[in-house]
């Protein structure tokens, strides 16, 4: 028979080893978090904080030139992607089979109407598919969901307002206790004539004001995800 001692300090242990576990992020979505800049600032800002040993997860290592050999550029970014056919090929199965995260976020829906002018309720019901997904590899999964940016080329804003208008509600209708989704707003602020460098894809000052918009609801993220890990191991050595 375990004596109470030692079992309260296997506990102890199990809690102190869990809080320490390495937390897994993975940046998804398009040509926007793939081959763009705001990731690097992202890991930067992080590594002032009790966060600096979040690991950047994904199959890409792409990004725009940022002239930063540091920062941890793994992100499931693919360039010209729509959300609609990611859900219907099934491909952020296979992604998170590979690199399964704790944490995600993701801007997505900008192909989707500037390549094929889907309809938005088509892509609403993508993120549904892509939200099942992401808690069928792991049920606590901590979803942050952008309000995607503005284009400054053709009509296609008319559009991104609309899906924009959505997010929220659906989101909040497929919120759980265990796997929240938060918003961000990545679209109001943003200038589709200075803060784009092709009209599309953002430029210095874009992908700073990405990273600030992403920053708050990721470390709610990671301070759920992180809260998750010391009770589950606490439990299990209890049990
Ligand atoms: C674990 O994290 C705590 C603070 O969260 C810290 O005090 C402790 O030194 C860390 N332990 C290890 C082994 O890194
Ligand atoms: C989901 O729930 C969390 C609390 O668990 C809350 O902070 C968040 O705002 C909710 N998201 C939505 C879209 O309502
Ligand atoms: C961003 O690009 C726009 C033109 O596309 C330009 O007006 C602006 O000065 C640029 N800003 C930065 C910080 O690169």
């Amino acid at each position: 028979m375990v004596s109470l001692k030692v079992l309260s300090l296997l506990t102890l242990l199990g809690i102190t080893t869990a809080q320490n576990a390495t937390l897994r992020y993975m940046p998804f979505g398009d040509s926007i978090t793939e081959i763009t800049c705001w990731r690097s600032l992202l890991w930067e800002k992080l590594q002032t904080t009790e966060w600096a040993s979040v690991n950047f997860v994904g199959s890409g290592k792409n990004e725009n030139n940022c002239k930063d050999t540091k920062y941890d550029r793994d992100n499931e970014g693919h360039s010209g992607f729509l959300a609609i056919d990611i859900a219907n090929k099934n491909q952020l199965d296979g992604w998170l089979k590979t690199n399964p995260a704790d944490v995600i976020t993701m801007h997505l829906g900008t192909n989707d109407f500037v390549q094929q002018n889907k309809p938005v309720a088509d892509v609403i019901t993508a993120f549904t598919k892509l939200v099942g997904t992401m808690r069928t590899h792991n049920p606590k999964m901590k979803i942050v969901v952008a309000q995607i940016i503005p284009m400054g080329i053709g009509s296609y804003n008319t559009k991104i307002q609309q899906l924009n208008a959505q997010i929220p509600t659906w989101a909040a209708g497929l919120n759980k206790t265990e796997s929240p989704i938060w918003v961000v707003d990545q679209y109001t602020g943003f200038s589709g004539s200075s803060d784009l460098r092709d009209g599309v894809h953002p430029n210095a000052s874009g992908d700073q004001k990405m990273m600030n918009v992403w920053y708050p609801g990721l470390l709610m993220a990671l301070a759920a995800a992180k809260a998750d890990q010391g009770t589950t191991t606490a439990v299990k050595f209890i049990a």
